[in-house]
């Protein structure tokens, strides 16, 4: 059965180069409704257990450095189907991939400075909003 809800961070190239606004823009104007959201900087403790499922990846470092390079917004994000749908509005991972007119084509980098993140499953948008965010703080 389809979810209703996503874990999203507007990653730390993004938040420096001032596209916050912007990103949150396309997010709510796409239906999302924001559940839950704070700017926030992952420590590498932090940024080793989000990032736990790729350690023995050859871009595990670099992802992590850059994860805890500067302070990012992570959010809940509610919608029907919200998973594929956020994955729909954000893009391919790799930016040059990305659809026009997509988050990631719009506003990212690289494949590593990805601008945004979004939760790949279901079940990892519960433990990645879990890792972020209190009870008390969704609504
Ligand atoms: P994200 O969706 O946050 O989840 C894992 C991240 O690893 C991914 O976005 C990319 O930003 C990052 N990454 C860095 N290098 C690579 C790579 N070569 N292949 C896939 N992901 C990469």
């Amino acid at each position: 059965m389809a979810g209703n809800k996503t874990l999203t961070m507007i990653k730390p190239d993004a938040v420096r180069d001032g596209h916050i606004g912007a990103i949150l823009n396309q997010i709510t104007e796409a239906g999302f409704r924001i559940s839950a959201m704070k700017l926030t900087q992952l420590s590498t403790a932090d940024a080793e257990a989000f990032y736990a499922v790729h350690k023995e990846r050859p871009f595990f470092g670099g992802l992590v450095e850059f994860m805890t390079s500067g302070p990012i917004v992570a959010a809940v994000l509610e919608k029907d189907n919200a998973v594929e749908d956020f994955r729909m509005l954000i893009g391919a991972t790799n930016p040059a991939e990305a659809d026009e007119g997509t988050i990631r084509a719009r506003f990212a980098k690289s494949i590593g400075e990805n601008a945004v993140h979004g939760s790949d499953s279901n079940e990892n948008a519960q433990v990645e909003g879990d890792f972020h965010f209190a009870g008390r703080e969704k609504f």
